[in-house]
């Protein structure tokens, strides 16, 4: 009898730890100064795994930062509304048919590109044009796929 009853206990105080560890670790908010945003993490949330499957490696916060700083003055927050530019939500998808180093020579220089002729520059500028994005030459490939990162974490938040 009293043996079961140490039982009872040791399994209900797993129980519990087990979910307090669940609910702390399973969804991540990050804290922000005007408005709370979810990201998905870890595979937990709608879209997790289209995260996962193009994320390289960069650093949302990182992203984030960048982002606000660089890119929000044209390119809507939500990531969905267009603005003086384009929504980029999604646009790891509009350039999934060319090498990933074409979406980073856009970003430092898109004129230049537009001038090759690549056809999605191309595009671009057709429904764009007059308005030319700003220069980012000095942006590394890890900064960009921070804000990459960041730029899907918000898409599939909303
Ligand atoms: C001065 C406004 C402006 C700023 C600042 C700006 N962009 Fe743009 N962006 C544009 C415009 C306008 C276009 C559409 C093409 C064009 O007119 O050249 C565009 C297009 C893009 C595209 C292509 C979208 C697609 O659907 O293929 C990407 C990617 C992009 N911008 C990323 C960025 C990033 C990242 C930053 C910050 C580092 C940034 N932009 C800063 C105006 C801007």
């Amino acid at each position: 009898m009293k043996w079961d009853f140490v039982f009872v206990c040791t399994v209900l105080i797993f129980g519990i730890w087990a979910f307090g560890f669940y609910s702390n670790f399973s969804v991540e908010t990050i804290p922000e100064e005007e408005e709370e945003i979810p990201y998905a993490f870890c595979g937990v949330g709608a879209n997790a795994e289209n995260i996962r499957s193009t994320s390289r490696g960069g650093e949302i916060e990182l992203g984030k930062a960048l982002f606000k700083a660089n890119c929000a003055n044209c390119h809507a927050k939500n990531m969905k509304s267009k603005l003086t530019g384009p929504a980029l939500g999604g646009v790891e998808g509009r350039w999934a048919d060319y090498p990933r180093e074409d979406l980073y020579d856009w970003i430092r220089n898109s004129q230049k590109m537009i001038a090759e002729g690549h056809p999605r520059a191309t595009e671009l500028w057709n429904e764009w044009q007059p308005t030319i994005m700003n220069n980012y030459p000095n942006l590394t490939d890890a900064e960009i796929e921070s804000i990459l990162d960041y730029i899907d974490a918000i898409y599939v938040s909303f």
